[in-house]
């Protein structure tokens, strides 16, 4: 038996944004399964109105108060569905903490997800963005997902190719935003398990240690220790994680770079283009540390804005503008927001 829908109406949505920026949104339900989703298409009021879909809004500025519906994704539950020769599968609800499903799938002896230890947010915004970190993406360990279509209330299974995963772009971020919910994920840990290391600051962890063959858990460590040396925990400072798409440039592009600048961090990419560290760029731009109004760049990362306390999104978007203009002005080449800004 299911409780009744609940609809909150006036709900303030700061507590559910990491930036803790003010928005208010008319009405919220809190989505517990996938009935719930259907339960809403066949509300009266809500049924055919607008929604707008909210994870742990790790990966959002929010400028204004919201005209629509929030479904808030609350759905629990993570289980090994299947060990193949290949892999091992895990299933996981939309609603659980990405963090905590790395933390337990270690505890279960499944690793894989290591690497992407304490990224904030819910697994189901997870393919949203393709999270990635020290040498993983999330791409790399999908296996499928459910999600529910709001225009026909079907649950529909999406493969990897359906979700059109890129460079923390995926069809969420596209043609289907808040046009489907995503319920849960099932993500593929590769058997035998082998270490990703490829990463310079994983690599100085091996040497400080010596440790040379470090297992899960220890890379697990190493990925904690180095976010929260760089990043700040959104639970202290309002933040998004990286603010900014690291940008891709042509050969052309990159050597011209070069020229003016020889200190600037890049990588090249299998295709033959390279991508630029935004962060590096923005510091050198003398951003890191500095402020507009409330809303600040963080002094250990400068591709981090942060909520020095109170800000409102407008500020946060009046900060990243400058930052865009400034580093357009000096390089030539325009950021991109890797936030959803609403
Ligand atoms: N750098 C600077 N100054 C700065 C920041 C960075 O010079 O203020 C230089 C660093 O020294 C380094 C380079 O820029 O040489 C790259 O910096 P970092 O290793 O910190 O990684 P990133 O490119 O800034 C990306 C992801 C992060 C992810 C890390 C580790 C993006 C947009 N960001 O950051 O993801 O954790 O690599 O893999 O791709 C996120 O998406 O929210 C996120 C935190």
């Amino acid at each position: 038996m299911h409780l009744p829908l609940i609809v909150e109406k006036g709900v303030s949505l700061k507590p559910y944004n990491t930036f803790g920026l003010p928005a208010m949104a008319p009405t919220l339900v809190r989505i517990t399964s996938e009935a719930d989703v259907r339960r809403v298409l066949d509300h009266p009021e809500l049924g055919r109105a607008p929604k707008f879909i909210l994870g742990g809004g790790s990966n959002l500025v929010l400028t204004h108060d919201l005209d629509r519906c929030v479904l808030k994704v609350e759905i629990k539950g993570r289980r090994l569905l299947e060990t193949r020769d290949d892999a091992w599968v895990i299933e996981v609800g939309a609603g659980e903490a990405w963090h905590d499903v790395v933390a337990w799938s270690l505890d279960e002896g499944l690793p894989g997800l290591e690497n992407l230890a304490l990224i904030p947010g819910t697994v189901g915004a997870a393919p949203v963005q393709n999270i990635g970190a020290y040498g993983v993406e999330l791409q790399d360990r999908f296996e499928s997902m459910d999600v529910v279509d709001l225009t026909t209330g079907r649950t529909v299974t999406l493969g990897a190719q359906r979700c059109q995963f890129g460079y923390r772009d995926s069809v969420f971020k596209r043609e289907l935003a808040g046009k489907a919910v995503i319920t849960r994920v099932r993500l593929k840990l590769p058997r035998p398990w082998q270490p990703l290391l490829g990463y310079l600051e994983l690599e100085r962890k091996m040497q400080e240690t010596g440790i040379s063959r470090p297992d899960a858990r220890q890379i697990f460590n190493w990925v904690c220790e180095i976010r929260r040396a760089k990043l700040p925990d959104p639970a202290v400072i309002g933040n998004a994680g990286s603010f900014f798409k690291n940008p891709v440039v042509t050969p052309e592009q990159c050597r011209d770079i070069i020229g003016r600048d020889p200190e600037i961090v890049h990588y090249a990419l299998p295709d033959g283009s390279f991508k630029l560290a935004a962060g590096w760029l923005i510091d050198a731009c003398g951003w890191k540390g500095k402020s507009i109004g409330r809303a600040g760049v963080y002094d250990k990362q400068a591709l981090v804005l942060i909520n020095r306390g109170g800000a409102i999104g407008a500020e946060v978007v009046t900060l990243a503008r400058a930052i865009q203009e400034s580093v357009y002005g000096r390089f030539g080449i325009r950021l991109e927001p890797e936030p959803v800004v609403v």
